[in-house]
């Protein structure tokens, strides 16, 4: 069990990385931590150092000899963990080529089939013309995905031909997510509800990290676009123990084992009636998952990820220890989110909202001015609370979302408040 006391490096800026920095600096085992770049909220603990500069992250954590935690995808695809690893440096997270999961659809859905991990039906199209005749066929009743990153936007769920046609426009033609829509996954459209099924793994095996559902559009009941998801609630609803199991040993599993993934591996499952589907792998914890996620979790984070890249899962499985609470975790963003965020607005009311029993703030795009707390991306604070009942975890942290304010906020009402399915 590890016992001495480590510097940590913890890559990203969002209300994820807010989230992890809370919970890493409960631990005994903590030295230092040093947030690369951060937000407000891990303002005491941020380093000048962007996420994406990788030779700096790299020589940083090599100088103060840090243990290094990876929370968004970029840097994963940008290789961090293989330039960390090469320097014989430890990380809890994948390298790039275990990050592909994640970082090019294409890749995923191809690795499924050949491992007959259930997912939907797919095609796969690199030119506008063969993608437009295939969604004719199948009369616009698709799923259109970009293959590479586009920061949970670029998938298009179609009813329509006319949909259809302008997804593969927004992609093929306007290019709106550059070269990650160089190719398209066209896939069959499931129906059921979702969960989002976390496990940490050491490479060989794997343990569940939890349960969550985000809810990804923009709008109550679920109307909208997509983002990269405006609150969640923990642990899933509809989803019991056997449902897990049966989820670590037909998905979960069997990609650790063929792929040597370490790290967090996060499915995203649309529960059928013919079982779960796996819609998409994340090779990270999910954003605002972990909000929902982390203050749940008693143990020693730190500790557990500590054991894990020393001694392998066996012992540290049995550390993790989580509490029966439910939590609600209520994102609050900016105008314009998704597609152009009006930023720059002071924030008024957290330290209100923050006495409030039992409320978790945690700063997404959020910085100082001139000593005053300002709005500088998309998604502002992700507002938590638990409760012994979902509808008192939701109940408080609405509590919360009103006593805080700035220009242009904007929320979902409906955050832990209707069934998701
Ligand atoms: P993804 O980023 O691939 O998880 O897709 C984002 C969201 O689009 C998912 O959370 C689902 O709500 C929806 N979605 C993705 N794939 C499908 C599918 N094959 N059928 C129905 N809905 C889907
Ligand atoms: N909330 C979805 C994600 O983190 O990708």
């Amino acid at each position: 069990m590890a016992d001495s006391k480590v510097n940590v490096l913890l890559v990203g800026s969002g209300g994820r990385e807010h989230a992890l920095a809370w919970k890493l600096l409960q631990s005994p085992l903590i030295n230092r931590l040093y947030v690369a770049p951060g937000n407000a909220g891990t303002e005491d603990y941020n380093i000048s150092i962007s996420a994406t500069d990788i030779k700096s992250l790299t020589n940083f954590a090599k100088e103060k000899g840090c243990f290094t935690i990876v929370g968004p995808e970029i840097p994963l695809e940008l290789g961090l963990v293989d330039a960390l690893e090469s320097e014989l440096l430890i990380t809890f997270s994948p390298s790039k080529e275990e990050a592909r999961l994640e970082t090019s659809k294409s890749y995923a859905k191809q690795f499924m089939k050949s491992n007959h991990i259930p997912t939907a039906s797919f095609d796969i199209f690199n030119d506008y013309g063969s993608a437009l005749d295939y969604c004719r066929d199948k009369e616009g009743n698709v799923v259109i995905k970009a293959d590479g990153l586009a920061s949970g936007k670029g998938v298009f769920v179609c009813t329509n031909l006319k949909e259809a046609t302008s997804a593969l426009k927004t992609i093929f033609i306007e290019r709106v997510f550059g070269d990650s829509g160089k190719i398209v996954v066209i896939e069959e459209k499931l129906s059921g509800y979702e969960v989002s099924l976390m496990a940490i793994c050491d490479g060989k095996n794997a343990s569940p990290f939890g349960t969550a559902m985000d809810h990804k559009r923009l709008l109550d009941q679920d109307k909208g676009p997509n983002t990269g998801g405006m609150g969640a609630i923990s642990p899933a609803l509809g989803f019991d123990e056997k449902q897990l199991e049966n989820a670590m040993e037909k998905i979960i599993r069997p990609v650790v084992r063929k792929t040597g993934f370490k790290g967090f591996l996060y499915a995203g499952l649309m529960i059928t009636e013919d079982g779960p589907k796996v819609l998409e792998f994340n090779a990270r914890l999910g954003d605002p998952e972990t909000q929902a996620l982390l203050p749940r979790l008693r143990s020693d984070f730190l500790q557990s990820l500590l054991d894990i890249t020393e001694q392998g899962l066996d012992s540290a499985e049995k550390e993790l220890d989580w509490d029966s609470s439910y939590s609600c975790c209520v994102v609050m963003c900016s105008r314009g989110y998704p597609s152009n965020a009006e930023v720059g607005f002071p924030i008024h009311g957290l330290e209100d909202a923050q006495k409030l029993d039992g409320i978790f703030v945690f700063h997404a795009g959020t910085k100082m001015r001139d000593k005053n707390l300002i709005t500088s991306g998309g998604r502002v604070l992700s507002v938590t609370a638990k409760g012994d009942t979902l509808s008192d975890a939701s109940g408080t942290a609405y509590n919360a979302v009103k006593l805080i304010s700035w220009e242009g906020e904007n929320h979902r009402s409906d955050i832990g408040r209707t069934a998701p399915f």
